[in-house]
């Protein structure tokens, strides 16, 4: 941690230290990060220098910045729950790294706050793909990966402690990535096969890394190991054919296929949730991904978009006003001019939701 002189250029830096006022009471508790609202606080009480976090310990502003703008203003709770959940899921992953001690029960304790929050408003996951970069991204694809899958959780009627369980194999599916060399993981250019091998490591590895974590769940090591495995056997690490994977790695599958598409990674940009789902569904077809979770998942994910603004394959711009029930993926699109009707015009799709 550093001590730094109060100013406004302290806005999104993280509090090392709780903050107390002359009474004592809690002002403001380590791990936050700050806001102007913060700050005006503890200018007005005359606090002249706070310690904060070294900030390559927390997650690259450029992000936190696009998280407070997608979302303050729908959900501000929401927003500084998932900052704050970025910064420990980097924390948790870095300490993981460097083989020190980890409490994951004490990480889970703010962990199972965000979970709840997103299964009472899942419309929150909707707009989730809309940050854009690849800073930070294998904390963010964790965060998100347990997000989606509580929510498959739900939609499929599992049970709340089912639940919690599928959000943490979510979130520590890819910890062995941690292992992976830096220039592989982040290389802007495809991988070579010998780097694709040493990639695929990260799902045998992040198994033996949660081995050595003591009260870990079977499954937590399990949605690790078999989350890159197929259906149909051409998965890695075993090759393992239908009930040989567990079906939360199957979840884990869905949700981690779902979110790497959305998002923008080191080599590959980011594609529509529209043009994600139409994947799922094809890796469904091919009896690759559980066409059980697929289905209700796609369903979900598409249902939510009326009213949303898109830009269509060839840049027609417009506003979904109609998801027919039998094709929710072919919406029915309001422009300037008129209306386009993806169900009639199938060699149209839409690139980007705005
Ligand atoms: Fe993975």
């Amino acid at each position: 941690m550093i001590r730094k002189k109060l100013s406004y250029s302290l806005k999104n830096e993280v509090l090392a230290e709780n903050v107390y006022a002359n009474n004592d009471t809690l002002l403001l508790e380590k791990g936050k990060r700050l806001t102007t609202s913060d700050i005006i606080r503890l200018i007005n009480i005359d606090i002249d220098s706070i310690y904060v976090e070294e900030e390559q310990k927390n997650i690259a502003i450029e992000v936190v910045s696009q998280v407070r703008t997608l979302w303050s203003q729908e959900d501000k709770d929401f927003t500084e729950m998932y900052v704050q959940n970025l910064d420990q899921t980097k924390n948790l992953f870095t300490q993981i790294a460097e083989n020190k001690d980890i409490s994951l029960q004490s990480y889970l304790n703010g962990y199972s706050n965000m979970l709840e929050s997103v299964l009472e408003h899942t419309s929150m996951l909707h707009t989730l793909h809309k940050i854009k970069g690849h800073d930070d991204y294998t904390y963010r694809h964790s965060l998100n990966v347990s997000l989606l899958c509580g929510v498959i959780g739900k939609l499929l009627n599992l049970s709340l402690e089912e639940i919690w369980i599928l959000g943490q194999c979510g979130l520590l599916h890819d910890v062995g990535k941690i292992k992976i060399p830096v220039n592989i993981l982040q290389k802007k250019a495809r991988l070579t096969n010998e780097e694709f091998k040493q990639m695929k490591q990260h799902s045998l590895l992040g198994y033996k890394i949660l081995c050595n974590i003591e009260g870990i769940e079977r499954h937590l090591r399990e949605a690790a190991h078999y989350h890159h495995e197929r259906l149909d056997g051409s998965g890695y690490p075993e090759g393992r054919r239908g009930d040989e994977i567990p079906f939360y790695a199957q979840i884990v599958a869905v949700a981690d296929t779902y979110d790497a598409l959305c998002s923008d990674r080191y080599y590959n940009r980011r594609i529509s949730p529209y043009q994600a789902v139409q994947e799922l569904l094809e890796s469904s077809f091919k009896n690759q991904l559980n066409a059980n979770i697929v289905v209700p998942f796609v369903q979900f994910m598409l249902s939510g978009y009326a009213g949303y603004s898109v830009v269509l394959t060839d840049k027609t711009c417009g506003k979904i006003v109609f998801i027919p029930p039998d094709e929710p993926d072919r919406p029915l699109i309001q422009t300037d001019t008129g209306y386009v009707d993806l169900r009639q015009r199938r060699n149209l799709e839409i690139a980007e939701i705005m």
